[in-house]
């Protein structure tokens, strides 16, 4: 291995990228993600590049070349460093006051889970409101393609199951052919108002979708910075409706004003309601 005059010696890394290869990867990543690991969890990433290099056979130079112009490599980085963590029910505040909102939507309401992962969120809240009988229409997306495939799937681990509550346990099928089997499937009554796609909120533009009526944007923000975090934001506000409602996690960009936008004080949910239509405030 080639030693860098900044290798092991000044880095608190134990072992193989040196300092100057670590800062290009965080810069590259951030760059095309946005995404800034904070440095605690630095031997993440630093773990995450070694993992991808070993298994394609190649140095992390050879990988940091591949990377830009190959998407599928890009894709296997990204699948590593950005963890795809969520859990069924997470915040089950959130997903009753989502339901709540579908009781003023007209016609069917429209959500759409910014950085959903493997799928946990939004099918938490197909359940939620199915069980309440709203109409709904429903969009993922993440810039993890393997995680939009796992989503769209549908098809989770047993062990999963005990994170739903059991009034919830009938959309959690067993297919006929696997009775023996360690997996569960949604049920196709979700599955139609369901769909999943692959985006980058950071980089691309806004997705063709209809005006949504709430979008969702829970543990994304955390990773991006102040003014990307507001960037992000500013965009979501175009893609909602007038009245519709923006969601963040407990505690995120508490920061955050938008002359649009109002905050609704709740003891549980992390909420803003759009309340003028006009997008040339700025
Ligand atoms: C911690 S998970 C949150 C999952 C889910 N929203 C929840 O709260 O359970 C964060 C997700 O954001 C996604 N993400 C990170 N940067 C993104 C970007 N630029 N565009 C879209 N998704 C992104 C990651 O791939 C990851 O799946």
């Amino acid at each position: 291995m080639t030693h860098h005059k900044d290798s092991q010696l000044t880095s608190p890394l134990t072992s193989s990228l040196t300092m100057t290869q670590m800062s290009n990867w965080q810069s590259y990543i951030e760059q095309k993600v946005g995404f800034v690991l904070p440095t605690r969890q630095e031997h993440w990433l630093h773990r995450a590049i070694l993992a991808v290099a070993k298994n394609n056979a190649m140095s992390v130079d050879a990988l940091f070349a591949a990377v830009q112009t190959d998407e599928q490599m890009w894709q296997q980085v990204i699948a590593t460093v950005l963890i795809p963590e969520s859990r069924f029910f997470r915040h089950i505040e959130t997903l009753n006051y989502i339901s709540q909102c579908a009781d003023d939507s007209m016609g069917s309401c429209r959500v759409w889970s910014v950085g959903c992962a493997n799928g946990q969120e939004i099918w938490s809240l197909a359940m939620v409101m199915q069980a309440d009988n709203h109409r709904f229409e429903l969009w993922g997306s993440d810039v993890n393609k393997a995680a939009i495939e796992y989503a769209t799937h549908g098809r989770y681990a047993i062990r999963y199951l005990q994170e739903i509550p059991e009034q919830y346990h009938h959309f959690a099928l067993k297919s006929e052919q696997e009775k023996s089997s360690r997996y569960w499937y949604m049920s196709d009554r979700l599955r139609d108002s369901v769909q999943f796609f692959q985006h980058n909120i950071f980089s691309e533009p806004l997705p063709s979708l209809p005006k949504m009526n709430v979008i969702l944007c829970q543990n994304v923000l955390i990773y991006f910075r102040q003014f990307d975090q507001r960037d992000i934001l500013f965009r979501l506000v175009q893609q909602l409706e007038v009245g519709g409602y923006l969601v963040l996690a407990p505690g995120e960009a508490s920061f955050w004003q938008h002359p649009q936008m109002r905050r609704i004080r709740h003891s549980a949910v992390n909420v803003w309601q759009k309340i003028d239509s006009n997008n040339n405030l700025f």
